[in-house]
């Protein structure tokens, strides 16, 4: 699988290591997958199906970074040494409504991690994130996190989650997005880059911009909607 990234570590003196890191996953079966999510035409059994897939994929490169422990056992043939994911473990947040039909396909290959919710709602004409459920430990102290959020477009929602898990002692967080506009990763990025925290974000796609009603552009619609159907 590629990805294309912002600079890496190595390539950087270390007072300019970038803060924000924005991984794009380039793989034939991403970018199929995603054809058909925007495609109108797909009903919301498939596309459920779709994101859950996708999602693997991309979890896939968003857990390069997971930390691990050294461990002894014994095979049927010989003694040896191999990993176990580090405590305390990684936790998911998937943000209500939309990444709820991310949680799957991310529990799929994190099966041990936990899973915290933010459920979050973004006023139609302010564009403005507010919060109203909030079932996330108290303490994070160096957790891993990984939130779910399948559209990064104004990007306002996702700092304010990010700000949140933060504020709980989060190590490092990683967002996995299906789709990125420039407008919303240019916010993060202006978020965090002066801060010393380290956030990354996985995209299967970037698209081009936002339109005059914060949606992406050719994006895939609301996805909530496609996922779950019209509230
Ligand atoms: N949220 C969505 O569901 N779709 C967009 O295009 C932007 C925000």
């Amino acid at each position: 699988m590629v990805a294309r990234a912002t600079p890496s570590a190595g390539d950087l003196a270390p007072d300019t290591l970038p803060r924000v890191r924005t991984i794009v996953v380039q793989h034939p079966l991403v970018d199929h997958k995603l054809t058909t999510l925007r495609d109108e035409t797909t009903d919301s059994a498939t596309f459920r199906l779709l994101v859950e897939e996708l999602v693997t994929l991309l979890a896939y490169e968003a857990t390069q970074q997971l930390r691990t422990t050294s461990v002894t056992i014994t095979t049927p043939v010989a003694q040896t040494t191999g990993v176990h994911l580090s405590w305390p473990r990684p936790l998911i947040v998937p943000i209500l409504r939309a990444g709820l039909g991310m949680l799957e396909g991310m529990m799929r290959l994190l099966p041990t991690a936990e899973v915290g919710f933010l459920g979050m709602v973004r006023d139609d004409d302010s564009l403005i994130a507010s919060t109203y459920a909030d079932r996330i430990p108290h303490d994070l102290d160096s957790r891993q996190v990984f939130v779910l959020d399948p559209m990064l477009a104004t990007g306002g929602t996702l700092v304010t989650a990010i700000d949140l898990l933060l504020a709980r002692g989060a190590s490092d967080v990683t967002a996995i997005v299906l789709l990125a506009a420039p407008e919303g990763l240019q916010h993060v990025e202006e978020a965090y880059t002066d801060k010393p925290v380290d956030v990354t974000i996985v995209t299967a796609g970037l698209d081009l911009r936002l339109n005059e009603v914060g949606y992406i552009v050719p994006g895939l619609g609301d996805a909530g909607d496609r996922l779950y159907g019209v509230v």
